[in-house]
């Protein structure tokens, strides 16, 4: 057994590395009593260790502001596209991946040893990090053209023909501050982030909503590829709008959170950040019909890795991403275990959060879901349910490689994950994962952020937001 003595990167790719077992063996083993493993000592902080609060009311102030500014950030002054993009914002949704980024940020902050030198950056004007620089154009408006009436920047006319501008002289960048040295060896030193509002900083609020809209786009689309006619109990987007307009609403989307993402300033958050947009789209062809006839072979022996590669790259990419980026912002250095935390985290979290989602598909209603519920089967989609009850009884097999096209397949099928514990194995698989995820939690330091993390993934499974 190896323990967090040896060193807490040692200690998380021991732990975590993927054991290449298939997940249907996995779920089965989680029947039996799972062995007893010592947690990681996490660093000291030296702080009292508050009670479990409801995970959403701690970043209630911030989820609230970050929802208001966000809308400023959708502005546009083309009637229409305002509407459309700002749509999904209306309706009132958990906001489940900015509580994420928010949460981690405020359970890892101070711990990186760029945490000093990201704090300075964000306290002071010029350097990259205030709220207001979020905002402002790192090019010239004239040149940027950015539409948006509630910017500061402006749309030129285009009625002439454009002149050369000559280049303004750039700023000067505020010397280094004194203070800015590496901080003392963990455990040595009182953590330099209180608890509280002030632990955030500025580039984190903003990527969590960089991380919504990113959200919001991909439902934009998928609502299109759906033909979904409600999301959260109100007509979808195009329903109300439209394909077209719906499509071209999630374009603008990650148009001005690409936009955010650049004013960040950090290379490698936007690296992450821009291969979640990728890898939503790789798990949405990922399950197209034709697609994925051709990757699971006629035996269904990949059947779980195509289905569990899906589910990464469509829904934990981008939590797993958003909490790393986020303690990147956080001053996570490179080789620093934090932001491999985080991930490992955000995976096991996204994957629960999914497979949960497609047992609530077969369990749960439209009141519930604000959806038809059993819209897997009819999109001809095997999620967990089916693909355990596949297991049990063989007929399913031909179902699931024809996606449930034949009249009556999708009621047969239903009747099979009924008739098999494939609806209780997949909510195991999901409980296994969420239960790493808070095992992961173990290796930081205590604070009400770890503690509402921790909640979220009891409530995970159990739905109890
Ligand atoms: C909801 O799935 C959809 C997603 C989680 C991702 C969809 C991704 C794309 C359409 C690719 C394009 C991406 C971007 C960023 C433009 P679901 O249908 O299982 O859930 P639902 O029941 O909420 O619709
Ligand atoms: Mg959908």
């Amino acid at each position: 057994m190896r323990r967090w003595t040896q060193g807490p990167a040692a200690f998380v790719r021991a732990r975590y590395t993927p054991r290449h077992r298939t997940y249907s063996l996995q779920a089965q083993q989680q029947k039996q009593p799972a062995p007893s493993h010592a947690l990681p000592t996490p660093p000291a902080t030296g702080t009292a260790f508050p009670t479990r609060r409801d995970p959403a009311a701690i970043v209630a102030p911030e989820l609230d502001a970050l929802r208001q500014s966000l809308l400023g950030l959708l502005g546009s002054a083309h009637p229409g596209l305002d509407e459309i993009a700002k749509y999904y914002f209306l309706h009132p949704s958990k906001q489940m991946r900015p509580l994420l980024v928010l949460l981690f940020a405020r359970a890892t902050n101070g711990l990186g040893s760029d945490w000093r030198s990201r704090r300075w950056a964000a306290e002071c004007d010029g350097a990259g990090g205030r709220a207001e620089e979020l905002d402002r154009p790192l090019t010239r408006p004239d040149v940027l053209n950015d539409w948006n009436p509630s910017m500061p920047s402006t749309t030129a006319s285009f009625a002439s023909v454009f002149s050369l501008v000559p280049p303004a002289a750039a700023p000067p960048r505020p010397p280094p501050p004194a203070a800015f040295l590496p901080p003392p060896p963990l455990g040595t030193a009182p953590l330099l982030a209180p608890p509280g509002p002030d632990a955030l900083l500025p580039t984190q609020r903003r990527l969590a909503q960089i991380v919504e809209m990113i959200h919001v786009a991909s439902l934009l689309h998928d609502d299109v590829i759906d033909a979904s006619a409600l999301r959260r109990g109100a007509p979808s987007a195009p329903a109300a709008f439209g394909n077209k307009l719906a499509v071209l609403g999630g374009d603008f989307l990650l148009g001005r959170a690409s936009t955010a993402l650049s004013r960040l300033g950090d290379t490698e958050v936007v690296e992450l950040i821009a291969s979640v947009i990728a890898n939503l789209v790789e798990g949405e062809i990922l399950q197209m019909k034709d697609v994925h006839r051709a990757v699971v072979p006629a035996a269904g022996g990949d059947a779980w890795n195509v289905y569990l590669k899906k589910t990464y790259l469509k829904t934990a990419s981008l939590m797993a991403k958003g909490c790393r980026a986020s303690v990147i912002l956080g001053g996570c250095a490179q080789g620093e275990v934090w932001k491999e935390l985080a991930y490992a985290f955000g995976r096991n979290f996204g994957l629960a959060f999914q497979l949960v989602d497609d047992v609530l598909d077969y369990e749960a209603g439209e009141a519930t879901l604000g959806k038809p519920g059993g819209a897997d089967l009819q999109l001809g989609l095997a999620t967990g349910p089916a693909l355990y009850a596949w297991e049990e009884h063989p007929e399913m097999g031909p179902l699931i490689l024809r996606k449930f096209e034949q009249e009556g397949d999708v009621e047969m099928a239903r009747d099979l994950v009924r008739r098999s514990s494939g609806v209780e194995r997949t909510r195991d698989l999901a409980r296994a994962h969420a239960d790493k995820a808070r095992e992961l939690l173990q290796g930081l330091p205590e604070s009400e952020a770890r503690a509402s993390l921790e909640l979220l993934t009891e409530r995970v499974v159990t739905r109890t937001w």
